[in-house]
């Protein structure tokens, strides 16, 4: 995969997301794809700006005072359709993101993502190439009618159906310390499976309304935010009574670590119903937390990755619990996570924040015995 994308990248001039373009505002498309565009907005990637996301702006905000800077260098992958993101990226440009520019507020766009010809590799992050022509738009419908508005390129880019479409943006993030503050396995392809066949499933409404068909592509983008219910097929969970103890088996199915951002907390809750009691076991935790000095630091400071709990990419996780299972308990195990590590919360000013502080359930199973 890596190979087709380099060469892709030669051959193409630069037209890259860290120029400003032209793109037409997702509202155009809502008149036609009303349910994808619905999908959209309820998505982490229709609400990736300081103004829409609580999360990214506190830490958008604590880094910009910490270290001074005058420009958002996030805008790359969290506003790349700003009309002006050149200026947001250059030091000295003193663009930040605004509420009343639209092109601001658009986060990753439907123009945008759909006019994603090709990735070009770089070790700080990888750059989006752009297609020239502001109305054709790139993907992957075997049998499709003419748009009325725009151009339909669905032959020959396959990077929409393979899912490295996404790895401009998500396949890694070096900080100046050469540290990989979040990554995501690019060669994803396991089993069939890969970042657009498990984020971007196929759900019931038709692609237009224009032309019925049954299905469409699910653009609510599943996640650690929303619709995770549509993921947790990817993990399997499984208890094993011993005489002493007991194990719980945790089998991560998915090409990445189960959660990938640094600020998030995975949990395992393990409660044991006896009678009328309820015995709790210590919750177990899996976390990556980067530090510098040995002590936990922001993204922007941490040179070294100095814990890693998390379950990661293909890993079947084994936790045993030291407790004598008895004839008629029922064992409830919960898998979740908290999208902001609890300790962080104050320091992030995110206390009061549903958002960042609320507890997701990921998959949940109960055994009788
Ligand atoms: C190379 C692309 C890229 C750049 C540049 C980037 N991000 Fe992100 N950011 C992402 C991706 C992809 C995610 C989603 C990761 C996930 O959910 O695991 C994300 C998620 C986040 C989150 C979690 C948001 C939430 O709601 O949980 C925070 C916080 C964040 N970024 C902060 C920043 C800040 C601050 C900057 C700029 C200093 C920045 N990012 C620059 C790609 C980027
Ligand atoms: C006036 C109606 C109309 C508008 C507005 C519109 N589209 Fe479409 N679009 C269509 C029709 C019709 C199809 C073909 C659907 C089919 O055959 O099932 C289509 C198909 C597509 C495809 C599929 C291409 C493929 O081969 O998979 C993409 C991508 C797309 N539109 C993106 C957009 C985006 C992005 C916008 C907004 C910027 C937009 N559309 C606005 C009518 C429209
Ligand atoms: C232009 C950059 C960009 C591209 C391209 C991109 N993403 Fe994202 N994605 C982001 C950013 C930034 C976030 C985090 C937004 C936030 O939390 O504020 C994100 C968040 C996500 C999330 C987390 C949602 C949640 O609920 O937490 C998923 C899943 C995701 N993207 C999947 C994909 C897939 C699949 C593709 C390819 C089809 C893709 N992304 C392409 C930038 C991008
Ligand atoms: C992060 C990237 C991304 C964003 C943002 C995005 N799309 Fe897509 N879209 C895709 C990918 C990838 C496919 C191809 C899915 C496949 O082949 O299974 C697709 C497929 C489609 C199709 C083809 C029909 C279908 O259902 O498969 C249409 C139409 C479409 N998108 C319209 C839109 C519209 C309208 C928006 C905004 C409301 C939007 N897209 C936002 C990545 C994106
Ligand atoms: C086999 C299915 C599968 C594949 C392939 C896959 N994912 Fe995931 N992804 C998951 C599961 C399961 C989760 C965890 C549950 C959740 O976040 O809802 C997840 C979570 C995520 C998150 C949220 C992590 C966080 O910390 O907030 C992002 C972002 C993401 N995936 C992006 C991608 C991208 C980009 C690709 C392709 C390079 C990809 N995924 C490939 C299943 C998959």
């Amino acid at each position: 995969m890596t190979k087709i994308i380099l060469l892709i990248s030669l051959c193409i001039s630069l037209f890259a997301n860290d120029k400003a373009h032209q793109f037409a505002p997702s509202s155009d498309c809502k008149e036609c794809h009303p349910k994808i565009y619905e999908e959209f907005l309820s998505s982490m990637h229709g609400n990736s700006t300081i103004q829409k996301d609580p999360i990214h702006r506190s830490v958008w905000e604590l880094q910009k005072e910490q270290t001074k800077t005058q420009r958002y260098a996030c805008g790359k992958c969290h506003t790349p359709a700003a009309n002006d993101l050149d200026k947001m990226l250059t030091k000295d440009g003193k663009v930040m993101p605004q509420a009343d520019n639209q092109t601001h507020q658009e986060g990753i766009s439907c123009a945008y993502c759909h006019r994603i010809e090709s990735i070009e590799l770089h070790k700080q992050s990888n750059t989006n190439i752009i297609s020239k022509d502001e109305k054709k738009y790139f993907g992957n419908l075997k049998q499709h009618i003419d748009s009325p508005y725009h151009g339909i390129i669905s032959e020959g880019n396959e990077h929409m159906k393979n899912g490295n479409v996404c790895i401009g943006c998500h396949s890694h993030k070096m900080n100046k310390h050469n540290l990989n503050v979040c990554s995501t396995n690019i060669d994803n392809e396991l089993d069939g499976a890969n970042c657009v066949s498990c984020h971007m499933p196929k759900v019931d409404g038709t692609v237009s309304n224009l032309y019925e068909t049954k299905q469409h592509t699910f653009h609510g983008f599943a996640g650690s935010h929303s619709h995770s219910d549509m993921l947790s097929k990817y993990v399997n969970i499984s208890l094993l009574r011993q005489i002493d103890n007991f194990i719980v088996n945790i089998d991560n199915q998915t090409s990445h670590s189960l959660l990938l951002h640094p600020l998030r907390t995975g949990v395992l809750k393990v409660n044991i119903k006896r009678g009328d009691k309820t015995i709790a076991m210590e919750p177990k935790l899996f976390v990556r937390v980067l530090g510098k000095d040995g002590k936990p630091a922001m993204p922007w400071v941490a040179d070294k990755v100095i814990k890693n709990t998390m379950i990661t990419a293909n890993e079947k996780r084994s936790i045993k619990y030291d407790f004598k299972i008895q004839t008629s308990d029922i064992v409830d195990v919960t898998l979740g996570w908290y999208l902001v590590a609890p300790k962080a919360l104050e320091k992030l000013g995110l206390k009061d924040e549903d958002v960042a502080t609320k507890f997701t359930v990921f998959k949940k199973e109960s055994y009788k015995f």
